[in-house]
């Protein structure tokens, strides 16, 4: 039978709106065609290919960013469930909506706002989820408590994130770098950077300390491939998203000196191995209020 919002009458029968939407690849759509972020795809689908899809839920998408991947989510739900995505980004906030309006999507509302702070009653959602948020919220803490509150009871928390050991063949190359330069502090300061992604004992802790009970855990790998380390350090997304925190590591007087020397130890690297390589460990986190 077909159960759906999105039916008029006409004549005693029915108008399909899907058979009548004239969706086309005009330039409005090309805009919003290549939806899929690289850095984030990979955990995106790990999360589609694993998350329950239950008609009649509400969910919400915390830090859904520029919408992946809220937005194809809420159409694999279909318009049994009402979903929310809620992220802080103003930028990427008014282009989710942009593509969600290009899509026609009729189940999501998305709200510019944070995870600490949802504006949602008390036990009104049956699941939230999450993908690549959690190593990049300041209080993760304070966020899964508001997920806590209003979640139902036996609502489900669902998360991708990369884990501790994310870049790892990278990060070894850079402490063998500034350890031969004798730069001890910045050793230091190297290992407490890599430090802050999360474990999987570290987030069984995070979510127990915050009445979740983890129920489902999937683990896996992925790799980024460079042809060599300039390849590498000219990449628009690790310039975007990782190099800033690389270079506070070193103070401004020996910057040129250690990555000189990084990016010489990468090539050489890639000179014998035909490539440079760098493994990302993900998880699928599966929890229960
Ligand atoms: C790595 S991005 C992931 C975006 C998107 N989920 C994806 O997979 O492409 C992390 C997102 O979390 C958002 N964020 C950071 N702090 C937040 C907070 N306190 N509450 C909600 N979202 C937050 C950021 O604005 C950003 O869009």
């Amino acid at each position: 039978m077909v159960q759906r919002n999105n039916t008029r009458k006409a004549y005693g029968g029915i108008i399909l709106d899907y058979l009548e939407d004239k969706i086309s690849f005009d330039n409005d759509m090309v805009c919003c065609y290549d939806e899929l972020p690289l850095w984030s795809s990979p955990f995106g689908i790990m999360l589609l290919n694993n998350i329950p899809l239950k008609r009649n839920s509400s969910v919400v998408d915390i830090g859904c960013g520029t919408g992946f991947p809220l937005l194809e989510l809420a159409q694999r739900l279909g318009e049994s469930c009402r979903i929310f995505g809620i992220d802080p980004w103003e930028a990427a906030v008014s282009r989710a909506i942009r593509k969600k309006e290009q899509f026609r999507i009729k189940n999501v509302e998305i709200i510019k706002g944070v995870g600490e702070d949802m504006p949602f009653s008390g036990e009104q959602i049956d699941m939230i989820t999450s993908n690549l948020g959690i190593n990049n919220f300041e209080d993760p803490d304070r966020i899964l408590k508001e997920c806590f509150r209003v979640i139902k009871p036996g609502g489900k928390l669902i998360f991708t994130t990369n884990l501790y050991g994310h870049f790892d063949e990278f990060y070894l190359l850079f402490r063998a770098v500034l350890c031969c330069l004798k730069l001890e502090d910045e050793v230091s300061r190297l290992s407490k950077h890599i430090k802050k992604r999360y474990s999987m004992e570290a987030i069984e802790e995070l979510v127990n300390r915050n009445g979740f009970l983890v129920k489902k855990v999937i683990r896996d790998n992925y790799s980024m491939r460079f042809a060599d380390g300039s390849a590498f350090l000219n990449h628009y997304f690790i310039k975007l998203a990782f190099l800033q925190d690389w270079k506070e590591i070193v103070p401004e007087n020996h910057r040129n000196a250690v990555f000189t020397a990084l990016e010489n130890r990468l090539n050489e690297i890639a000179e014998k191995n035909g490539e440079i390589l760098f493994t990302v460990p993900m998880a699928y986190v599966e929890c229960e209020k």
